[in-house]
């Protein structure tokens, strides 16, 4: 299993997302009704949105796709309320499954901002939660908890990291069943205001939408994320390094890659977030091998390079090499 921190405070601030409250300066002229979809991507700037989800993460293209066609629903609403057209709230209440790492948080923090955008939720803020946040330990603190999450959420996605642990069977009087009762009716009435994201793994999640049919009919949008496979893992790499200026030479590649292909079979790995640790772990080497000639000038080329060497003195290559 794993540990976690409680994150009941909202975790993430997006940027661009003007503030809810700020009223446009009253000599601007009101923006004509769009009349296209290209206009209300415009006009909302969901479409820049969009294709910054495209451009930073690697692979996902079912994840990538589903968005799409979320975004075009509330586009399409958008143009049908501009001519006059009664358009019922959509559910938006998602389930991302899938293993560590696959971009799940990473994702709800684009699909809040996109909701923003397109003017769903007021603020477009992120609210990460898991059971400890919103169940007491006493009788009579379920309540308030939770209901103080759902209000720091209002406005913004509300994400529920290893839902299932809400919901312990084999504990009758679990206080997570109040929890539960709780975002059931918020997630029913306040819909225009809220979207949960619960998340996890798959066969989990199927458990617990057996036990919670409640839940399950909710939840309109499910949304499944792939291991990724080691060109993706790769690029990802790549990615990251770019956005902190760093840069693996060819040799540091290869090893990068062979890095990869021993931590995958091993236990506790998690995707893009092992990438991410590992690279955090290859820079800490090439600093002390900087580190260790003090007289020496390095060039740009030089603090920005990670050697195969920075790379094949993980602990990784001390076991030994993947058999087949
Ligand atoms: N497709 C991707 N492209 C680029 N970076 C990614 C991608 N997927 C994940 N990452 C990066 O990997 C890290 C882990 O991703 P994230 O936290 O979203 O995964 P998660 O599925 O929520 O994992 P966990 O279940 O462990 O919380 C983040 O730093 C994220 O930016
Ligand atoms: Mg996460």
């Amino acid at each position: 299993m794993r540990h976690r921190v409680a994150m009941a405070s909202p975790l993430y601030s997006l940027p661009g997302a003007p503030a809810p409250e700020t009223a446009a300066p009253a000599t601007v002229p009101a923006a004509a009704p769009p009349r296209t979809i290209g206009e209300v991507l415009a006009q909302s700037q969901a479409g820049a949105v969009i294709d910054e989800l495209d451009a930073a993460l690697v692979g996902l293209a079912p994840v990538k796709a589903r968005i799409r066609d979320i975004a075009a629903l509330l586009v399409v609403d958008r143009l049908r309320l501009a001519i006059g057209l009664e358009a019922q709230t959509p559910s938006l209440h998602m389930c991302f499954t899938g293993n560590p790492g696959t971009g799940k948080t990473t994702v709800a923090m684009r699909i809040a901002e996109i909701l923003h955008r397109l003017g769903y939720v007021r603020k477009g803020h992120l609210v990460a939660v898991t059971r400890d946040d919103l169940v007491g330990q006493y009788i009579g603190h379920t309540a308030p908890k939770t209901k103080e999450v759902l209000k720091k959420a209002m406005g913004g996605v509300l994400f529920i990291d290893e839902a299932y642990y809400l919901y312990r069977p084999e504990n009758e009087r679990d206080y997570g069943q109040e929890a539960i009762e709780i975002l059931l009716q918020v997630m029913e009435n306040q819909r225009d205001d809220l979207v949960v994201i619960l998340a996890g793994y798959r066969e989990r999640m199927e458990a617990f939408f057996r036990s919670n049919p409640g839940m399950r009919s909710r939840i309109a949008h499910h949304i499944d994320f792939p291991d990724y496979e080691p060109g993706d893992l790769l690029r990802i790499a790549s990615l990251m390094l770019e956005a902190q200026h760093y840069r693996l030479d060819d040799g540091a590649r290869a090893a990068f890659e062979e890095y990869l292909a021993r931590r995958i079979r091993q236990p506790h790995f998690a995707n893009a977030r092992s990438v991410r640790n590992a690279l955090d772990r290859a820079r800490l080497r090439q600093a002390s091998r900087l580190f260790a000639e003090p007289d020496r000038a390095w060039t740009a080329a030089d603090l920005t390079t990670i050697t195969a060497a920075d790379i094949r003195a993980s602990r990784v290559f001390a076991d030994p090499p993947p058999a087949g």
